[in-house]
């Protein structure tokens, strides 16, 4: 597996593999690396002919510092995960590399990310947007790989890469999950024992919850019974639950058969916050 740390280093290997007429793909990643980044790289590797991965802490997507500062990072162990799952080249840059220069484009989702977590992360997306786009214009790869953990950050990269033309591939993975139905994250490595205990319940509040929406029950009962489960524990603030259509991410007041929502839920677990979503289609 090569490591590059340098954007020519990445840009030269890419440019080659492309005149070899090799299919590359790409796996964006903040490192820290579970099963579900791992699932990515092999599902990468089983169609494509070289896999780079990327391991980029972006300053720029944080909008609490604490949150950036604390977020894991475990180099040496992720590297040694990602050859064995089929990666081929590991992108590993400094912040100075990405940003040689604060960047001053900015962008604008409009309603795509007036919600959730664009609503209660403010300028979270501009920064995904920059540094996606950034990777795809250094990897220029075939198809691109995302967890739909992450399932606003799926459809704002889905506009990205239809507004700017970016000709690749999005591929998107179900959210892998622990045996007890919590959602594979980075940021469970920072869950006390106790908080690692009574975690699962946003994905069984979101079961429950989906469960509702299936039998018709009014999307704003269904949300206040959510938010009132998780708040029995007290371990858990709550910051949103949303039911919303699953294309536009607009809320929706009642579910119709043949319509796609997403339930999407964000909480802070003994000060880490978490996400997590399930589809009622
Ligand atoms: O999902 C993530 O880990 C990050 O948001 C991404 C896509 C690697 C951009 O920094």
């Amino acid at each position: 597996m090569h490591i590059f740390t340098t954007a020519a280093e990445l840009r030269a290997y890419a440019e080659a593999n492309r005149r070899a007429g090799r299919r590359l793909g790409l796996v964006p990643t903040m490192g820290a690396l579970h099963d579900g980044h791992l699932q990515l790289v092999q599902a990468a590797a089983a169609e494509c002919d070289e896999v780079i991965a990327s391991i980029f802490v972006n300053p720029t997507q944080f909008n609490n510092p604490d949150d950036l500062r604390l977020y894991p990072r475990l180099p040496e162990q992720d590297a040694a995960l990602l050859a064995p799952a089929g990666c081929t080249a590991l992108f590993m840059p400094a912040v100075a590399e990405i940003y040689p220069q604060p960047s001053i484009l900015r962008f604008d989702f409009g309603a795509l990310e007036r919600v959730m977590e664009g609503a209660h992360r403010p300028g979270h997306f501009n920064g995904v947007a920059t540094v996606v786009s950034k990777l795809f214009h250094l990897a220029r790869p075939h198809a691109a790989y995302f967890g739909q953990k992450d399932f606003q950050q799926v459809a704002i990269v889905r506009q990205l890469i239809a507004d700017l033309s970016f000709d690749l591939e999005l591929v998107v993975y179900p959210t892998v999950r622990e045996a007890d139905g919590l959602a594979m994250s980075s940021r469970n490595s920072r869950l006390s024992p106790a908080a690692r205990a009574v975690a699962p319940l946003l994905h069984q509040v979101l079961e429950q919850a989906a469960g509702q929406v299936r039998l018709g029950l009014a999307t704003d009962q269904v949300q206040a019974q959510a938010l009132a489960a998780l708040a029995h524990e007290p371990k858990f603030k709550p910051e949103y639950f949303e039911v919303a259509d699953a294309q536009t991410l607009q809320p929706v007041t009642t579910y119709e058969t043949g319509r796609s929502v997403v339930l999407c839920v964000a909480a802070h677990l003994d000060g880490v916050r978490l996400i997590d979503n399930v589809v009622v289609s």
